[in-house]
């Protein structure tokens, strides 16, 4: 059997009110369209979703990685949703996160984000796809650290044999477009070095070093790098496969219940803890946050998405168990945002994805005086 590719790719193409919610027609028109697609063959089974503002396109299929079809499938889809639903509803932000007009053959660079990791199938193949709003790629570093690097989290990595060698991480350098791979543990220091620069590195892919099989995916686009200016804020997406010689889902989930802080929030300014949340609510209000963060478990079948009900996911982060880091998110939210403007609450200027600040620089220049 040929081997199956899981795709996952999303984009802000505008929301409702404000950067809120992702529009229910727009969903619609998504799930119509990879409808089409599947009954043409090009992919076995999809799953559309949305974190917060952002339209998320979860696909599997037999093309492999950077497949033109697939990702002219997901373009087309992004386009068509913005031209036909968000611009006739005057939806905020219409086609936010699509900086080109023209497509030719792959999404990454032209503004959406894409997690996609292409494997045999396994005798069972549980899979997890998170999506988070109102935060950034290197959001994932800590979290992904704790699962295959950390033992206190991950139990595999010490009861397991075929995880015991570790996992090796695929670290990409944002600014200057060059990846490393570090092992853990040998090289876990140097990865927590580079990792802890959640502006700058992000993990993109991570391996068991046993025998470099794929357990891990990340988006890492950086819009404002694309663009060279604010074009919102680089909301990420991952898969993650489990068990069976990879963390277990539990193991998986664990580092969730800890609301780490995170660059996004309001005018993706400003740091706030990642809440983790189901499906209902994946919606950012306050201070249009605190960031969220969705996990849908599946099991692959054959390429096809097996949930719980029909096609539904099973929504891992509406448990109760989950409640107290929510309680906890919401603590640290109101003791932050009481900081206002004043950093750390508010980025360092090179990272606020817009600003005042050379304008009024600018007009207070003739002002400053020498100070001796
Ligand atoms: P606007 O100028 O587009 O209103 O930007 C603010 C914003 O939407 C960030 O929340
Ligand atoms: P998004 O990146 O989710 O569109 O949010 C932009 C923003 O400015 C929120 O305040
Ligand atoms: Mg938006
Ligand atoms: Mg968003």
């Amino acid at each position: 059997m040929s081997k199956i590719t899981i795709s996952l790719v999303k984009a802000d193409v505008g929301s409702t009110p404000g950067h809120h919610m992702v529009h229910p027609k727009q969903v619609e028109k998504a799930r119509e369209m990879l409808s089409e697609a599947v009954k043409g063959e090009l992919i076995i089974d999809f799953y559309v979703f949305h974190c917060g503002d952002d339209l998320e396109l979860l696909m599997t299929h037999r093309m492999g990685e950077n497949n033109p079809e697939v990702h002219g499938l997901a373009w087309n889809v992004f386009k068509t949703v913005t031209e036909e639903v968000s611009k006739p509803l005057k939806l905020y932000a219409a086609g936010q996160d699509l900086l080109s007009d023209s497509f030719s053959g792959n999404v990454k660079g032209l503004g959406p984000g894409i997690a996609e990791m292409e494997f045999t199938e396994r005798r069972s193949e549980p899979i997890i796809a998170f999506a988070a709003d109102k935060t950034e790629p290197g959001a994932f570093n800590l979290p992904l650290y704790r699962i295959f690097a950390d033992p206190l989290t991950c139990a595999g990595l010490v009861i397991d044999p075929s995880m015991h060698r570790g996992f090796t991480f695929r670290v990409l350098d944002l600014k200057e477009d060059k990846h490393v791979d570090l092992k853990c543990p040998e090289e876990m220091y140097d990865l927590v070095s580079l990792i802890g620069t959640t502006n700058r590195y992000v993990v993109e892919r991570v391996y068991r070093t046993l025998d470099s099989m794929i357990a891990c995916v990340a988006s890492t686009t950086k819009l404002s790098l694309i663009a060279g200016k604010y074009v919102g804020k680089d909301d990420p997406c991952m898969l993650v496969r489990c068990q069976h010689g990879l963390p277990a889902v539990g193991e998986v989930l664990t580092p969730f219940g800890f609301p780490h802080l995170v660059s996004g929030f309001m005018r993706g300014s400003h740091i706030g803890p990642l809440m983790p949340v189901g499906l209902k609510d994946a919606k950012c209000t306050l201070f249009d946050g605190p960031p969220r963060v969705v996990a849908l478990g599946f099991t692959l079948t054959e390429g096809r998405l097996i949930g719980l009900n029909g096609s539904e996911p099973a929504d891992l982060f509406e448990d109760v168990a989950f409640d107290h880091a929510r309680r906890t998110a919401n603590l640290i939210t109101d003791y932050i945002r009481r900081h206002g403007e004043f950093m750390p609450a508010r980025l360092g200027p090179e990272d606020m994805e817009y600003t005042t600040l050379p304008q009024i620089l600018e007009r207070l220049h003739p002002r400053f005086k020498p100070h001796s």
